[in-house]
């Protein structure tokens, strides 16, 4: 098992791009599959959860070529994937396998997806439930709620499903069974969550109306395969906000980074725990927005999140965690009950961890309570297997009065394969 310790740093300097994004590459994928013709991506992320997207699709008889640079995606049209003949194994990724049973719950064939020990233990009735509904077969571990789940492809219904929770897994597994399913099909969500497959949906043709607090799909349209630039990934990029922040003397551009305001919820909590951020350069790549992102070190404060921020910055809460931590006053999170269901409960991970360095966190049932202390301390933590734990610690680390120790490192690859190095490259010591 790989661990890393991270040293103190004095500042962080210079300029970075990160990785791109995550949700983004994984789009770009399916529906480049499913597009008439060749779709090609550039910025796409190398992470282990894109390439579990990446395989599922060449077991399903696609052809993506890799140059290092673009993907080159050979698109069979909506009803042109083929049966799989093994088991498609998403690993880690729970967007690979959300996704994936509402694309196939209407194929003309037999599927059967899973994941690690991780994933096979998240929540997919979510999933399931709704596509039912409309027609699916899907069988699973626990009454269909957990993976290893069998789909046994299906002609499918249109629906309309009010979401209990803000999910972009669950809302986009609806829309992409919508574009098989026979008339329309409608998800309302209570708060806006990421709209990349809506952008992305229209990008390439789809029959797709967005509206005030959900979205209806047509299905039976044909989609055009197109050229697609990822912009670089929000969620990667706040480790390096958080790092610019926190550590005196700091500054840093972060170049390239989307800024879709279903994402930016990071952004507008640090401002408004009083972060230097300023956005430079905005312009618009392939329907996404996006801009470089100046950071300078401030002196944070407390302040209380929930509500309708905490969906647009679902994934960001452990690094928001060390904000917190050293931040003047107290922080309230609120509404974020999902962080429990996540790679693992980030709540419970986070208080461990971030206690373990010395901060005075508690854990509430729907998000937490910290109380800012001057410094972090040295200290040796467990990832838990999630590579946002894994990196928001590495992170705490950077404004810490000692090393900072985190074992299970592996799991950053999901995500940021190159984050250390980059970490190593902007740390003055
Ligand atoms: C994602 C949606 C979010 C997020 C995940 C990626 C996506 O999950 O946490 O990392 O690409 O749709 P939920 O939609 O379940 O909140």
């Amino acid at each position: 098992m790989q661990s890393y310790t991270v040293q103190p740093a004095k500042s962080v300097k210079g300029e970075i791009a990160v990785p791109g994004d995550k949700s983004i590459s994984h789009r770009s994928i399916m529906l480049g599959s499913l597009a008439e013709g060749v779709t090609t991506v550039r910025g796409f992320l190398r992470g282990e959860d894109n390439l579990a997207t990446l395989n599922a699709f060449r077991l399903m008889g696609i052809a993506v070529h890799d140059d290092g640079e673009v993907l080159r995606i050979e698109g069979k049209g909506l009803h042109g994937l083929a049966e799989p003949s093994d088991v498609v194994d998403c690993g880690n990724s729970g967007t690979s396998i959300r996704l994936l049973t509402g694309l196939l719950a209407g194929q003309r064939f037999f599927s059967v997806l899973t994941g690690d020990q991780y994933l096979r233990k998240r929540p997919m009735k979510r999933v399931v439930e709704p596509l039912s509904r409309m027609g699916a077969d899907i069988r699973g571990r626990e009454g269909g709620s957990k993976a290893p789940l069998a789909i046994i492809g299906r002609e499918l219904a249109g629906t309309s499903y009010a979401s209990p929770v803000a999910s972009a897994q669950v809302k986009s597994a609806i829309l992409l069974a919508g574009l098989y399913a026979v008339g329309e099909t409608t998800v309302t969500e209570p708060h806006l969550s990421r709209d990349h497959s809506e952008r992305m949906l229209r990008y390439f043709g789809a029959d797709i109306t967005p509206f005030d607090g959900g979205v209806t799909v047509r299905g039976g349209r044909n989609l055009r395969g197109d050229e697609i630039a990822v912009p670089g990934d929000i969620s990667s990029a706040a480790f390096f906000m958080v790092a610019g922040l926190i550590v005196p003397g700091s500054e840093l551009l972060i170049k390239g980074v989307g800024v879709n305001p279903t994402r930016t919820g990071i952004i507008d909590i640090l401002q408004g725990m009083g972060g230097s951020l300023e956005l430079l350069n905005e312009r618009e790549v392939s329907g996404e927005p996006v801009a470089d992102i100046l950071v300078k070190s401030s002196r944070l404060k407390g302040i209380e999140i929930g509500g309708e921020v905490v969906p647009r910055a679902i994934d960001e809460f452990p690094v928001i965690a060390v904000a917190a931590a050293l931040a003047e006053g107290r922080t309230v999170v609120r509404d974020a009950k999902e962080l429990r269901v996540k790679e693992t409960d980030r709540i419970a991970a986070m208080a461990q961890n971030l206690r373990a360095a010395g901060a005075d966190v508690a854990e509430t049932e729907d998000g937490m309570e910290i109380n800012g202390v001057e410094r972090l301390q040295g200290c040796s933590v467990d990832s838990f297997g999630d590579h946002r734990i894994a990196m928001s610690m590495l992170i705490g680390g950077l404004a810490a009065t000692g090393p900072i120790t985190v074992s299970d490192t592996e799991c950053i690859a999901t995500s940021f394969p190159n984050f250390i190095a980059l970490l190593e490259q902007v740390a003055a010591r």
